[in-house]
């Protein structure tokens, strides 16, 4: 029996990878204008972090962890619960508090880009192992972290982004869930509102009533919506400071040309979240269709045993993205960038042509290198097959004599030029 990649993971494989390379490379040089530097988190913490981070009643904590016990090896070593990360802004928080990030001077701006995994059903645009492209701001308040600016710039700065990779066709809702103070008489009028409605719910609906009712809001099941759309919602239940800091948020977002819509319905599936909340969904990718998602979770380092920190931030579902992206035909760029193949003829000629394929690629030119046993006519398919236009032959006659055939394989044209020539000759922008 073959072995196949597990359900719910795949393999990226080029071209494709070209169009990832592509939206990262965007990103990077996207967050470096807002000054954020890169973050790098293990790819698995202590199972505690994301069950005190994210929410124990959160889907993600009581159903789609890869949790398992890494047994001691030594009498004196405990076993640990371990988890493979669901998501990074947990792991973010955890090392703001182990490094003392906060003793560094302003706010902590990180990005990180890397896989995240989550035991969901797998379908279009939901996997097991899925990529994230993630930033966060963090620091003291004396630093100017609970400022709406901030909420606004890490808004502004996702448009950057989606404009400056041409995705269309985006929508930015946005919602504020308010502060801890008052999520208290928010749960008690949901309760009430699901007395009498609960049991005609899903099963998952009927177990968060009592858990945590808010998270009835991250409920899919079609049927249960029309109850759900009768529930009080939270932007009831702000707080003249948060009403005041939502204002504001939006105030700066028209000013900067950002579009939104406000979705007062949307809580978001992880429990940190505080204050203003936003998704990103995009047209072209039907259920499935939230490319980002983030908000506030001014609490969250309290509550892994941090000092006060509040932070804002989101992450990107890259697989999503790239498929928003590929949608859109215009984004497969074609390749022009200068090439070469170079194919020795005959025995010992691999020497010649390693040396001369050495000279081509530190001068820049992309090179793929044949083989001496290959018929020449093998050499000019292959390179034609693979989009290569220049073949240039390495021969016993054209080392001697320091003249080399350069076929172009579209044209049919065939030039001897110099040794010093080949090089300008390759690196002339393909024509097509
Ligand atoms: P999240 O909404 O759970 O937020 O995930 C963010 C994005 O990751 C989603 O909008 C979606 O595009 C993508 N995503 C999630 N699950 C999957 C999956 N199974 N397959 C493919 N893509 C998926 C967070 O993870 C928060 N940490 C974001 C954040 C950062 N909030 C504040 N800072």
């Amino acid at each position: 029996m073959t072995i196949k990649a597990v359900r719910g993971t795949r393999d990226l494989l080029p071209p494709e990878t070209a169009l990832w390379n592509r939206v990262e490379q965007a990103a990077r040089d996207v967050f470096a204008l807002y000054n954020f530097s890169e973050i790098r988190t293990p790819i698995f913490e202590d199972t505690q972090l994301f069950a005190r981070g994210v929410g124990e009643s959160t889907d993600i904590v009581s159903k789609e962890m890869y949790t398992w016990e890494d047994r001691a090896r030594a009498q004196s070593e405990k076993a640990q619960s371990l988890t493979l990360r669901p998501e990074n802004t947990a792991g973010v928080v955890r090392a703001y508090i182990e490094h003392k990030l906060w003793e560094r001077p302003g706010l902590q701006k990180l990005y990180y880009i890397g896989p995240q995994f989550r035991r969901e059903r797998p379908q279009k645009g939901r996997y097991r192992q899925f990529y994230q492209i993630g930033a966060e701001v963090i620091g003291p308040p004396t630093a100017g972290s609970e400022s709406p600016a901030r909420d606004a710039e890490v808004l502004e700065m996702l448009v950057t982004l989606l404009n400056r990779l041409g995705v269309k066709d985006w929508t930015l809702q946005l919602n504020s869930v308010g502060s801890p103070s008052n999520r208290p008489a928010f749960n008690e009028a949901l309760r009430q509102a699901l007395n009498g409605v609960v049991d005609r719910m899903c099963a998952d609906c009927q177990r968060r009533a009592v858990t945590n009712p808010l998270r009835v809001f991250d409920c899919k099941v079609p049927e249960d919506q029309p109850i759900i759309d009768t529930l009080p919602r939270i932007s009831g239940f702000l707080d003249e400071a948060d009403r005041i800091h939502f204002d504001q948020v939006q105030e700066i977002l028209k000013a900067t040309a950002v579009p939104f819509v406000i979705n007062d319905r949307l809580v978001r599936g992880l429990d940190y979240y505080t204050r203003t909340a936003f998704e990103f969904t995009q047209g072209s990718l039907g259920a499935q269709n939230a490319i980002l998602g983030g908000g506030r979770y001014d609490g969250l380092s309290e509550s892994l045993g941090g000092p006060k920190a509040p932070g804002i931030g989101f992450a990107i579902g890259e697989d999503r993205f790239v498929m928003a992206l590929a949608a859109d035909e215009r984004s497969t760029v074609p390749n022009s960038e200068p090439q070469a193949y170079i194919a020795p003829l005959g025995d010992g000629m691999n020497v010649q042509a390693a040396k001369l394929a050495r000279e081509l690629r530190s001068a820049g030119i992309r090179t793929e290198l044949g083989d001496e046993t290959f018929r020449l006519k093998k050499s000019f398919e292959t390179a034609e097959k693979m989009g290569i236009r220049n073949v240039v032959i390495v021969g016993e006659n054209e080392v001697a004599s320091g003249q080399f055939a350069v076929k172009d394989v579209t044209s049919g044209e065939q030039k001897i030029v110099s040794r010093a020539d080949v090089e300008k000759l390759v690196a002339q922008p393909s024509k097509s």
